[in-house]
């Protein structure tokens, strides 16, 4: 398989009974560009990381991978596809019943393609690369919420995919740990890694991406660089950036 050069949205639209959570949205994530998709709760981060993953079915328009249009297709068609790319859920996602290392090569096994000692080498590795290796034999739950979050990424890391998607990566996590993941996302980008995340957390995006995009009631309102975001004039943009009590968001 060619290395996926972009992944693309056409014309999106989602609607969920009678109600439009995306409308119209065009999309694209090229290698080596690091974005970030921004917008309060509730505007439609998470439905599109699905949608680009085809967990969702869109309404209308287009999703491609690699040049290829995944959308109408069956999931057996495009697994090997979706294969470059990875995702960390907002809540981790881990497996209560297993331990560390086991959720961490849980893909690594179902694929059935290395030997269990291969797997093993590539838990540690990757539980090393986050900075967990001591919790291999731990289960989820004997592990702080910034530990789970890191779990996850080794997690994501498993199968080397090109392209990593984070769903509010740091949220409900104390500065340090903010700091912590924040770290961890810049590594990954000096190892080559193209990272899409989608968060409300001014902080965190800044501190990770080259690009934005703003998301407002089901609508892309702005794209472009932080400097540019800072300079926009469009209201909703400026309200995100500097909140006032005459909010627009309620
Ligand atoms: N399965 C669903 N059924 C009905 N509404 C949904 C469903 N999934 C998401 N929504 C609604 O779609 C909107 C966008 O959700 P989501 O993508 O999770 O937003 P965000 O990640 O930005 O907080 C929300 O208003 C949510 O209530
Ligand atoms: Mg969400």
């Amino acid at each position: 398989m060619s290395p996926a050069n972009s992944i693309r949205m056409e014309k999106l639209c989602y609607t969920i009974g009678g109600r439009k959570i995306l409308g119209n949205f065009d999309f694209s994530l090229e290698r080596g560009v690091n974005r970030t998709i921004l917008g309060v709760s509730g505007s439609g981060k998470t439905t599109i990381l699905k949608l680009l993953l085809g967990l969702l079915q869109p309404t209308s328009g287009k999703v491609f991978i690699a040049d290829q249009c995944i959308t109408g297709l069956p999931e057996s068609a495009y697994m090997e596809l979706r294969k470059c790319i990875a995702i960390v859920f907002q809540g981790g996602a881990l497996f209560d019943s297993m331990t560390v290392g086991e959720n961490v090569g849980y893909r690594l096994f179902e694929e059935g393609r290395l030997s269990t000692a291969e797997i093993e080498r590539i838990v540690v590795e990757k539980l090393g690369f986050v900075g967990v290796e001591q919790a291999l034999n731990l289960y989820p739950a004997e592990l702080s919420g910034g530990m789970k979050k890191r779990v996850a990424i080794a997690r994501a890391l498993a199968a080397d995919p090109e392209y990593i998607f984070f769903d509010e990566p740091t949220t409900g996590l104390d500065p340090i740990g903010v700091y912590n993941i924040c770290n961890l996302i810049q590594r990954l980008q000096a190892e080559g890694k193209t990272t899409l995340m989608v968060t409300h957390d001014l902080e965190t995006a800044f501190a990770t991406s080259d690009r934005f995009t703003f998301l407002h009631q089901a609508n892309m309102l702005f794209e472009g660089t932080e400097a540019e975001m800072r300079a926009s004039a469009i209201p909703e943009v400026r309200e995100f950036l500097a909140p006032t009590d005459q909010s627009l968001f309620v």
